[in-house]
């Protein structure tokens, strides 16, 4: 496995390889890898030849500087992971690889992020954007892997794709939990024993949300029994429970069975946010 830090040397690696005819996979990641991230990266292994994995915490996505400064960082234990999955090469460039002035251009989503992590997050999808269109233009993989647990990203990244005409393919892929439901994440890595116990409310309100919805309950009704049961515990705070159509991220009044839905949530844990959805219908894709 290699570790290639100038954005310069690993295009011209991933181009000479795509001459060869290898099928590339890339997962962009910002480090401190956990079993979900690992699981995109067997995804990209079983379908591709060759897998980069890009290690980037990104300072233009963090609305806030101090999620920025505490954000985990554990560069050599990500390295020994990513070698023992078979990874080929892991592109980790610094800040002024990336950022070589500060940056002008700005991509938006008006639709896509009017809502949720867009609403609450100010600027968040722009850096987003702006540095997956970097790391696609470093990296012009034939597929490019993402996790369902952003679904928002999901989306706006497929729209960006689309818009510019990137060449990949965005393959997304199922959230791995915690054998309690809690949906894996580095920021899971902050919290206390105590937090650790109470951050599994978010999964289980998707949960029982979704089996109250499935069982005819009213989106009214279940979107009040999600906010009691957080009122019942102070100690967690809920930004946001959605229910919206999962491709426009449109709220729905009701659910209609020819209508994809998701339920969507994010909230605080003492200083640590936690986000997750679920697929109200089966999983398809
Ligand atoms: P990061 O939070 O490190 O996540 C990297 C990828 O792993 C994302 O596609 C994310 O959705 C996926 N992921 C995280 N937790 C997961 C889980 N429990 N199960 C499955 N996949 C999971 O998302 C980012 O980084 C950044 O925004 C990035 C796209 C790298 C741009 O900076």
């Amino acid at each position: 496995m290699e570790i290639v830090t100038s954005p310069v040397e690993c295009r011209k690696k991933i181009l000479s390889l795509t001459v060869e005819g290898k099928n590339i996979g890339f997962v962009p990641t910002m480090g401190a890898l956990h079993d979900g991230h690992m699981e995109l990266v067997r995804q990209a292994k079983l379908s591709c030849d060759f897998v980069v994995v890009s290690i980037f915490v990104n300072r233009t996505q963090f609305n806030n500087e101090e999620d920025f400064r505490k954000y985990p960082k554990s560069f050599d234990s990500d390295a020994e992971k990513l070698r023992q999955s078979g990874c080929d090469i892991v592109f980790a460039p610094g800040d002024s690889d990336m950022y070589p002035g500060t940056p002008e251009v700005k991509i938006t989503f008006p639709r896509l992020q009017k809502s949720m992590e867009g609403r609450y997050r100010p600027g968040h999808f722009e850096g987003v954007a702006l540095v997956v269109s970097k790391l696609l233009h470093v990296v012009p993989a034939q597929k490019a892997f993402f996790g369902r647990k952003d679904w928002q990203q999901v989306l706006i990244i497929k729209q960006l794709v689309r818009d510019l005409h990137f060449f990949s393919e965005i393959i997304s892929v199922p959230t791995l939990r915690e054998p309690d439901g809690l949906a894996m994440s580095s920021r899971n890595q902050r919290l206390s024993e105590k937090e650790r116990s109470l951050a599994v409310i978010f999964s289980k309100s998707l949960y029982m949300a979704k089996e109250k919805l499935l069982a005819g309950d009213s989106v009214e009704e279940t979107v009040a029994s999600v906010r009691q049961a957080f009122d019942r515990m102070p100690q967690v705070r809920l930004e946001y429970f959605e229910i919206a159509n999962r491709e426009t991220l449109e709220p729905v009044q009701s659910v209609e069975t020819n209508v994809p839905v998701s339920l969507f949530i994010a909230g605080y844990v003492g200083d640590v946010r936690l986000i997750d959805n679920i697929f109200l219908q089966e999983e398809t894709e």
